[in-house]
């Protein structure tokens, strides 16, 4: 009856959007069947349109840190929503937020809005090529950046999950600028900065690279980074599009304590709505339009509703500093996936940092086993391995007790087949 009508209404979305989605793009097709059609979400609950219920690890991708429809947030958004959706000027709000993430990230002193995260790394990079007057970007492989065409250069996320990191579509000249070079590796970023140093103008890096599994920095990697691009005159920028509010208040930059020239931000600062931002030092900031030179804009940026419920989620993170107690339920949880997997001798790779973590296996076919074996009793995960997973405030030590015990059922089917 679920299959039957998630099927239906599938085909029926197949007919009208191409693929049959719209956010997750990347998703299904590595682990095969049709996406769950949600009809509503509370806490850490998701219910499909049959009413099933699913404990979700996905949470939008990242953005619900407090769970789904948290209700200090759905009740600013009421109020809000009362008072206009869109004015196209400015608002107090808009500098309420911008004040909240400035005083929160350490290296940010000035702030702009956009309405996504791949609009906040679009306008980082042409700040720093605007602010250094040079055009080359190193971005590394299996990162994501969002979906602008010089940052679909050996992409991660749904770009890896399709078998697509080099998109169709872009041309050869438009990626020229842009070197890709592996994570982690320090010997060959100092090899690839001596070749193009003078033409330099960006090292981009998510300081977690959180789109091709959950893979954490070697020791000495980003400080590496922040020393090279002084060196050189470089802007280092991270896309903390995940990590931001994620790791600590102040994102990997203050669990990493490494402050980046340019940071890139979304997912939790919209509280759930579309949402992005970048910020730096007012020195850089500077060259933005309408005071410097390098134009960005956006109808939409800074929307009422986005902030809102952007204000409304960073002030409840501020006010209850939730990370140790998420880092504990995850810790729980991943150590309890790693154990039953060694129990039942099924081969799989858990990585976690915080409240973010990523199941791996060399197996395609078995971790979309793992996947339906566990969608089928009520766990929804990010549907790839290259995804990111994370806990929310929402989620119980019960829920994880329940993921364990299913966990470790689907686990026992596997291993006898
Ligand atoms: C690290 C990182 N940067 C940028 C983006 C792009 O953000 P958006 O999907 O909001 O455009 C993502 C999206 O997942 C991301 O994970």
């Amino acid at each position: 009856m679920v299959k039957l009508m998630n099927d239906k209404l599938f085909s029926e979305a197949k007919k009208f959007i191409p693929g049959g989605v719209n956010s997750p793009v990347r998703s299904f097709q590595a682990v095969g069947g049709y996406p769950v059609f949600v009809k509503r979400a509370s806490g850490s609950r998701i219910y499909d349109e049959c009413g099933e219920e699913f404990i979700d690890y996905c949470l939008s991708w990242g953005p619900l840190i407090l769970g789904h429809t948290h209700p200090e947030v759905v009740g600013s958004l009421e109020q809000a929503v009362k008072s206009g959706t869109s004015f196209g000027t400015v608002t107090k709000l808009e500098t309420e937020l911008a004040k909240i993430i400035v005083e929160a990230i350490p290296s940010i002193e000035q702030v702009r809005l956009t309405n996504s995260g791949t609009e906040a790394v679009m306008s980082a990079i042409r700040l720093a090529r605007g602010y250094t007057g040079k055009d080359k970007i190193v971005k590394f492989a299996g990162s994501y950046h969002g979906h602008a065409d010089y940052l679909l250069a050996e992409a991660g996320s749904g770009a890896a999950t399709l078998g697509i990191p080099n998109s169709l579509g872009v041309p050869k000249d438009f990626t020229k600028h842009t070197v890709v070079l592996p994570y982690n590796d320090i010997k060959k970023l100092q090899e690839a900065v001596k070749a193009y140093q003078k033409d330099l103008a960006a090292i981009i890096v998510e300081p977690v690279a959180a789109n091709c599994g959950v893979i954490l920095p070697k020791d000495g990697f980003l400080q590496a980074l922040r020393k090279i691009a002084d060196k050189y005159n470089i802007v280092l920028i991270f896309d903390e599009v995940i990590t931001g509010f994620r790791l600590s208040l102040g994102g990997a930059q203050e669990f990493f304590n490494i402050k980046p020239d340019l940071t890139c931000l979304g997912k939790i600062i919209g509280g759930g709505l579309p949402v992005g931002a970048f910020g730096g030092r007012t020195e850089i900031m500077q060259f933005l339009a309408p005071e410097g030179k390098v134009y960005q804009a956006g109808t939409l940026s800074g929307n009422p509703l986005a902030v809102t419920a952007g204000i409304t989620t960073l002030k409840i993170l501020k006010k209850n500093k939730p990370y140790l107690a998420l880092q504990k339920k995850t810790k729980q949880l991943c150590e309890a996936i790693e154990a039953k997997a060694r129990q039942n001798k099924i081969k799989l790779k858990v990585n976690y940092i915080g409240s973010i973590f990523s199941i791996f296996s060399r197996s395609t076919n078995l971790f979309n086993r793992l996947y339906h074996g566990l969608l089928k009793e009520g766990i929804y995960l990010s549907p790839s391995s290259f995804e990111a997973n994370f806990l929310s405030t929402a989620h119980s030590f019960k829920d994880i007790k329940k993921t364990e015990e299913v966990l470790d059922r689907v686990l026992k089917k596997i291993e006898r087949k």
